[in-house]
């Protein structure tokens, strides 16, 4: 089992983990506002998952999810997640997030910003493409013939490979999308941002084959 350890339990957050706790993952769940305020949500997901503060779900994790807002990624606990691989399930919109220069020219995509601030750390871009609610909806179990498949993005293949051990156990299957620059691949507005899985109006999705996310990552101008 693979403890994860949640930066944020949003949408996101709380999706991946109520996918990690059902496939009997230790969870630690955080947020901003304190451990109080997810204790509803830690005993919905039962023994595996309990609420913590954003340091103890950093120091807890094997694997430890960043899924907050892209303007709050300074106030991630570098140093406990040292040596750690940090999932980044982060989108930037500058109109939530205010503009970062670095951004808007293109010089970095949102998880190389990440990476920069989580030095020690090996971050992996996955989940950020698929709507929380497909997400929830598309799991399927190893060797289902629809089962979806994420593209994930990371420097250090070591990384990735967990990262992809991780995908399986919750229900979906890796496509490598190379390292973080090519992450932009997978950024808002490219073809494999959530059309794959779906429209939005229909909260269960579609399946989204390795061949059909290859596609898209093909797709996708730089
Ligand atoms: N929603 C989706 O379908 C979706 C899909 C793919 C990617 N994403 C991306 O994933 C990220 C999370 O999205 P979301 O929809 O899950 O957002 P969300 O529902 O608004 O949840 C954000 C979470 O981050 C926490 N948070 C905010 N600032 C924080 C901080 N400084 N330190 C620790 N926790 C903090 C919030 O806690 P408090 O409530 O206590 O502030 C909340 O638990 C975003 O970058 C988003 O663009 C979202």
């Amino acid at each position: 089992m693979t403890t994860v350890g949640l930066i944020g339990s949003g949408h996101i957050g709380g999706t991946v983990a109520r996918l990690a706790a059902a496939a009997g993952h230790p969870v630690v769940l955080s947020n901003s506002r304190g451990p109080d305020t997810l204790a509803e949500l830690a005993s919905e997901l039962g023994p595996p998952a309990r609420a913590g503060t954003g340091q103890e779900a950093a120091e807890a994790g094997d694997i430890v999810v960043v899924t907050i807002p892209l303007r709050a990624f300074a106030t991630v606990p570098a140093v406990p997640l040292a040596g750690k691989v940090a999932i980044d399930t982060c989108n930037y919109y500058p109109q939530r997030d205010g503009h970062i220069p670095e951004l808007d020219s293109g010089a970095l995509t949102s998880s190389e910003l990440i990476q920069r601030h989580l030095a020690g750390s090996a971050v992996v871009k996955v989940f950020n493409n698929i709507f929380c609610k497909h997400l929830e909806w598309l799991s399927r179990p190893p060797g289902a013939p629809d089962r979806s498949f994420l593209p994930i993005a990371g420097d250090n293949p070591e990384a990735k490979a967990a990262v992809a051990a991780f995908l399986d156990s919750i229900g979906y299957g890796a496509v490598d999308a190379g390292p973080l620059a090519e992450g932009r691949r997978q950024q808002p507005g490219t073809p494999v941002y959530g059309a794959p899985y779906g429209s939005f109006d229909d909260e269960k999705g579609q399946p989204a084959s390795a061949d059909a996310i290859r596609e898209a990552l093909a797709a996708a101008s730089r």
